[in-house]
């Protein structure tokens, strides 16, 4: 393989939880440990204050940091990390899972005294879709959080996938001690504020019937260890890592984010069993991650802040080969070839213009409408990455236009925002309604803020009763033409032109499904089959 050695030293992930749960401060501490950061409270919270959703100030904030801290490149222990940033917000969820068909693993953060939330459901669905290995980290344990048997029950559960603890906590809140790591022996002693390359508190514990350990942490507590890790050991075995690289199995840690505590010892089994940039799916063939050609794909689309500009930054993710400063490569669905003259690498501290980037790297392109998510840039083979999947939106609203004089703009801005992936486009079958579907009320606001500022058109939404869109097909095409005829009012193309059916309740979406067996509803639809 040419590039094996740029390719093999490559881990790129993203760090997924609830808002809250401590993903911002466990990225900083990454950051600190990858010498990217020099002091904590570098990082920003990108997260919008839940009180600030009209506040379109704090919109265009949260528009300029996530752009900044997209994507942190920092090196650890000689492997090159490359961290992708996903929204905090719910409202912009779809961004994240989009950006997870860009990572090659991830690091799940749950809050110890939370436990599993709703956005936490969601991101992990996608990443079982995807078999996406992933890592997770129980934070908070300073916090007095659910009992660890119970807390790990819950996650297999609602989360639908085997753990696997790497660490045990002795208690947690007020009383909380440490973590005894299950694979190198050894006790870590909990105190808050752990310095980067602190292993002072650290005990190597070989046989768990010694007598240092009464002494460390208290003959009750011993006793309890050694319980604790009986069972541990005899329910879970050794750590098979094909498991967890094949995403059947999560390795657990626990620890706290903000005392940088547990955070070292799940950063060096990442660095260890993480994968390295793989082979990946096109709508043609299976790439192999060593080829040497050049291939990559669109995972993500930001407009620029200033509206006196108009272009805006697409995210790639080179998948094979090396990319290159100025060299021609072919743009399959516009079929035609472009070259880069500024492409960026996202270091954490500013944006530098790059010369090349391998498997793994994310590079951001100046664009001016080329691109849409989903696109495949190649040095001439004709094909498409797919598994870049679209969600259906939650909220549904009629787009008006307010201004007649101003109909081209509208739709030349609703057709761009739509490509950035804002929000989705529905047209109604037999009327010209145009439906906007999005994930949260604050995407409305965006896009009415936005389209007034960058397209001088001036929109409002009228409320639909939709809650679903599906995506129909159908091996019997005159069934789904009738189907669509008959349910005139539910039924849309989305911007692609695929059949889509509008379910007002669950009860009505179960209703078509059971009277309709020839059409096959799909929740998700992909951007490439
Ligand atoms: P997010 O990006 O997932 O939304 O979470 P973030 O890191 O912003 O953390 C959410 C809150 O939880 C923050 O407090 C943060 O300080 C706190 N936190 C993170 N890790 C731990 C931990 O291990 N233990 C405890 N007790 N708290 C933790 P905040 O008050 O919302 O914000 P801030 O004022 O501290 O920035």
């Amino acid at each position: 393989m040419k590039y094996e050695k740029e390719i093999n030293r490559r881990k790129t992930f993203a760090i997924i939880s609830h808002p809250d749960a401590g993903k911002t401060t466990l990225t900083e501490k990454f950051l600190l440990f990858g010498g990217a950061i020099q002091t904590a409270g570098a990082v920003k919270s990108n997260k919008i204050k839940k009180h600030a959703t009209s506040d379109f100030m704090e919109i265009e904030r949260q528009r300029g940091i996530s752009v900044a801290t997209s994507v942190m490149t920092f090196e650890y222990n000689d492997t090159l990390i490359n961290l992708l940033d996903t929204p905090g917000h719910k409202d912009f969820a779809e961004d994240t899972y989009r950006t997870l068909t860009a990572v090659d693993s991830v690091v799940l953060v749950v809050d110890s005294v939370n436990g599993v939330e709703d956005q936490t459901r969601r991101l992990m669905e996608v990443c079982r879709m995807r078999d996406t290995p992933v890592i997770v980290f129980i934070n908070k344990m300073d916090r007095d959080g659910k009992n660890r048997f119970d807390l790990l029950e819950e996650i297999e559960n609602e989360l639908h996938i085997s753990l696997h603890p790497m660490t045990w906590p002795i208690n947690s809140g007020k009383d909380f001690k440490g973590v005894y790591n299950l694979y190198d022996k050894t006790l870590q002693l909990f105190t808050a504020n752990t310095k980067a390359e602190d292993d002072e508190d650290k005990v190597v514990i070989e046989d768990l019937s010694t007598s240092i350990l009464d002494e460390k942490i208290g003959d009750k507590d011993a006793a309890q260890l050694r319980e604790d890790v009986e069972l541990v050991e005899g329910v879970y075995g050794d750590l098979k890592v094909q498991d967890y690289l094949d995403g059947k199995i999560a390795p657990v840690f626990f620890g706290s984010a903000i005392n940088n505590f547990g955070v070292k010892e799940m950063l060096d089994t990442f660095i260890q069993i993480a994968p390295v940039p793989r082979s990946r799916e096109t709508t043609k063939r299976t790439v192999d991650v060593g080829e040497e050609k050049f291939s990559g794909f669109i995972f993500k689309i930001h407009a620029n802040l200033d509206p006196k500009h108009r272009d805006r930054i697409a995210f790639l993710r080179v998948c094979t080969g090396r990319f290159e400063r100025n060299k021609y490569y072919h743009h399959v669905r516009l079929d035609k070839d472009i070259r880069f003259s500024n492409p960026y690498s996202f270091l954490a501290r500013s944006k530098d213009v790059i010369e090349d980037a391998y498997p793994g790297d994310v590079v951001g392109l100046f664009d001016t409408g080329n691109f849409k998510i989903g696109d495949t840039l190649t040095e001439g083979e004709d094909y498409y990455f797919t598994g870049i999947p679209s969600f259906s939106p939650e909220i549904f609203k009629e787009l008006v236009n307010k201004d007649p004089m101003k109909t081209k703009q509208l739709e030349k801005g609703i057709s761009q925002l739509t490509d950035e992936g804002v929000a989705q486009l529905f047209t109604q079958f037999g009327g010209n309604k145009k439906i906007i579907g999005c994930v949260g009320e604050l995407q409305f606001e965006v896009i009415q803020y936005r389209l007034l500022q960058e397209y001088g058109a001036a929109c409002e939404f009228r409320p639909l009763p939709f809650y679903k869109a599906c995506w129909l097909t159908s091996n019997d095409t005159k069934k789904l033409e009738e189907f669509l005829r008959f349910k005139q009012a539910n039924s849309a193309e989305d911007k692609d032109g695929n059949p889509v059916y509008l379910a007002q309740s669950e009860w009505f979406l179960n209703t078509e499904i059971q009277n309709n067996p020839e059409i096959t509803f799909h929740f998700t639809s992909e951007i490439h089959k």
